[in-house]
């Protein structure tokens, strides 16, 4: 079993991990090891790993299903499809169309109804300064909230839609029609349990419309509130890349934004595989009648029923 030293990176979140090789095939005890960090850090940053996309996809593998990328298709690496291409590098002479990737706080693919349980991105090229990202803990987010206001959102549900993705408008249109037909706007649970550590978390984001059986009026302050709250400086670790670093989040008690921090003319290539989440949510048609029918349904028992 690898000696792995963990030492953390922030107040809130984050922790560095040495001493484990991933060009090498890990035994179960180094994984649970660091499954273990993973959980209790949240975001892991493990520095010097120059591996090939098939090492990434068999180092992600060992935490879970990988998400196939059906959301975004046209994102995937030509050969390794569980690869996402995160990258300002053009393509074929045009601008990339992930040039702008994850420019609001979100958790990754919070806008279908199997958001990502994790995600491990891979720095392969990097500008001289800037292109940082950052994380936010969205535990603290909610154990932080009044009590008041704890028991007002344990009921809601969200809908997130993927034309709130920052930047979508400077895609092509077709790529943004085609966007919206495979991911129709889905409601999800405001506060969310995780499954394995058993606390509450917040799960809203700068993609999030409105409130279910809320009106757009009622749910902007609300929504403004939380989405503030949420990435409080003392909920957040901001990462600076340097090359080789895999970095990889749990989704399900973080949120995270890419900031546009550096010169866009330099490169920024990056590779991300995310691990499948478990089946959330429901496909929002605008009636609200089913959160009207019930208003006293926590969501809280809901989310511990599926997960
Ligand atoms: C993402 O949102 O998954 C990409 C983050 C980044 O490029 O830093």
């Amino acid at each position: 079993m690898a000696e792995l030293k963990i030492r953390r990176l922030g107040y809130a979140l984050g922790a560095e991990v040495t001493g484990v090789d991933l060009r090498q095939p890990l035994d179960d005890g180094t994984v649970a090891a660091l499954r273990e960090a993973w959980m209790e850090h949240l975001v892991l940053v493990l520095p010097g790993q120059d591996i090939t996309p098939e090492q990434h996809v068999a180092f992600s593998r060992r935490f879970g299903q990988l998400d196939p990328n059906d959301a975004t298709p046209y994102y995937r690496h030509p050969e390794h499809p569980e690869v996402l291409v995160v990258s300002n590098k053009p393509v074929n002479g045009k601008p990339s169309e992930t040039r702008n990737t994850g420019r609001n706080w979100h958790s990754d693919l919070s806008y279908t109804g199997r958001p990502a349980m994790g995600s491990l991105l891979l720095c392969k090229e990097r500008p001289d300064v800037g292109g940082d990202t950052m994380f936010a803990n969205q535990y603290l987010a909610y154990e932080t909230l009044s009590p008041r206001m704890r028991a007002f959102i344990d009921s809601l549900e969200a809908v997130h839609d993927v034309t709130l993705v920052k930047g979508i408008e400077q895609r092509s249109p077709e790529l943004v029609a085609e966007i919206k037909r495979i991911n129709p706007p889905i409601a999800h649970p405001v506060v969310r349990i995780h499954p394995e550590s058993g606390r509450a978390a917040l799960f809203v984001s700068q993609r999030v419309r409105h409130f279910v059986g809320l009106s757009d009026e009622e749910s902007e302050p609300i929504l403004r509130f939380l989405t503030r709250h949420a990435v409080r400086d003392e909920f957040v670790y901001r990462h600076r890349w340097t090359v080789n670093d895999l970095v990889m989040w749990d989704n399900r008690a973080t949120m995270h934004v890419a900031l546009a921090d550096f010169d866009q003319s330099k490169p920024r290539h990056m590779l991300r595989c995310s691990i499948q989440g478990e089946p959330l949510g429901y496909v929002y048609q605008g009636d609200d009648s089913a959160a009207a029918a019930k208003p006293e349904a926590t969501h809280r028992s809901v989310v511990a029923s599926v997960s």
